[in-house]
């Protein structure tokens, strides 16, 4: 549909606050999630990419062409905000038909638009209702195929399932992605929600402070994450300081608060890094015999079909889950005491 490049578009606010300088690359029929904390820069992102907030500086090209001077109205694009305005005095098929009525779209040919987006989307016996007669759910997939109508050539949306049920968000994400992939149609897609973010995007960029800390697919943030702040942003990610205290060639030793970690690396003796791993590379021994880090049981706590395990080393915590519910039971007669553990050596990385 098209291809996005973004090149060191910025808005800086009147009270200093600055969402920029963005660089990023959407290619053509990717499904780009933007993913951040609340007040990262995600919304401003994308309003300044479908040309609703100015730029100060900088360059967005739709397919090679800078669109910075060409208005929202021509840039052709669909865009689906989190609280979405749905004309209530209307029908769903008058709101999905909007859009095409203001262009003077042949009565047959809108009629048969409509019928085609309502089908696709499960809503073809919503037609004749009016939004008030409709669920948040359906009313979200109205919004959508509103979005869709015109045949856009980018797709923006905008937590467009946040106010939706856990069940129904998850349901739709799926669909959303079948949608998108059926269309190729280039998306954007903001979310806080890395769950959300994993299920629908083929990239990921990470924003934080109003600027973009890594770009890359769901697996290189998951396993390769650039610092500390991706690193633990992403599932659970655990980090632990330490210092570079002896090295043989590639072997290094690394002294943290609960022991001695050994693993390889390019580091110097002195160096202070930062150890991340996620919770699955994590090792537990309650009775503390074969391990080299100890640290102390803090809880063992239900969580999403599993226990949720957290540690305190020196003054940093880390979070491991565990699955077996004998075994949480057992952990549990450890909580505020020391126990071992140990850290899967390949699934750790060092970061500065
Ligand atoms: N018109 C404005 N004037 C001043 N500051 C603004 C304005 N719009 C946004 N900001 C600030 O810019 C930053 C980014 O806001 P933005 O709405 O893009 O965040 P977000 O990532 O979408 O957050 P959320 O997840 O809460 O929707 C915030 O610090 C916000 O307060
Ligand atoms: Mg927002």
């Amino acid at each position: 549909m098209v291809k996005i490049e973004i090149d060191g578009m910025l808005r800086e606010f009147p009270d200093g606050t600055s969402v920029g300088p963005i660089d990023l690359a959407v290619e053509d029929g990717e499904l780009m999630v933007l993913l951040g904390p609340s007040g990262s820069g995600k919304t401003t992102t994308l309003r300044m990419i479908a040309g609703f907030i100015e730029s100060d500086t900088g360059k967005v090209c739709f397919d090679g062409f800078d669109v910075i001077s060409v208005p929202p109205s021509e840039r052709n694009i669909g865009m689906v905000v989190q609280s979405v305005a749905l004309f209530p005095n209307m029908t769903v098929f008058q709101n999905i038909a909007f859009g095409l009525e203001v262009n003077n779209w042949a009565r047959e040919e809108t009629i048969k638009r409509v019928e085609e987006l309502a089908d696709i989307l499960g809503i073809k016996n919503l037609l004749h209702r009016r939004i008030d007669e409709i669920s948040g759910g359906e009313g979200q997939r109205v919004a959508l195929a509103r979005a869709l109508a015109r045949r856009p050539r980018l797709l923006l949306l905008d937590e467009p399932l946040s106010a939706l049920d856990p069940k129904l968000r998850e349901r739709l994400q799926d669909e959303i992605k079948k949608i998108q992939r059926q269309f190729g149609i280039t998306t954007i897609y903001v979310t806080h929600d890395q769950v959300e973010a994993f299920a629908v995007a083929d990239k990921i960029a990470v924003l934080q402070n109003g600027v973009i800390k890594q770009v890359g697919t769901p697996d290189e943030l998951y396993f390769n994450p650039k610092d500390a702040f991706v690193a633990q942003f992403i599932g659970h990610g655990n980090i632990l300081n330490g210092e570079v205290i002896d090295r043989d060639d590639h072997n290094l030793k690394i002294q943290v608060k609960g022991g001695i970690i050994e693993t390889t690396g390019d580091f110097g003796i002195g160096e202070k890094v930062a150890l991340a791993f996620k919770p699955e590379a994590i090792k537990l021994d309650m009775k503390n015999q074969t391990d080299t880090l100890s640290g102390q049981l803090e809880s063992v706590t239900p969580h999403l079909g599993g226990f949720k395990v957290i540690l305190s080393v020196g003054n940093q915590k880390i979070v491991s889950f565990i699955a077996d519910q004998n075994y949480a039971a057992e952990l549990q007669d450890f909580e505020k005491s020391d126990v071992g553990f140990s850290i899967d050596q390949k699934r750790l990385k060092i970061l500065t």
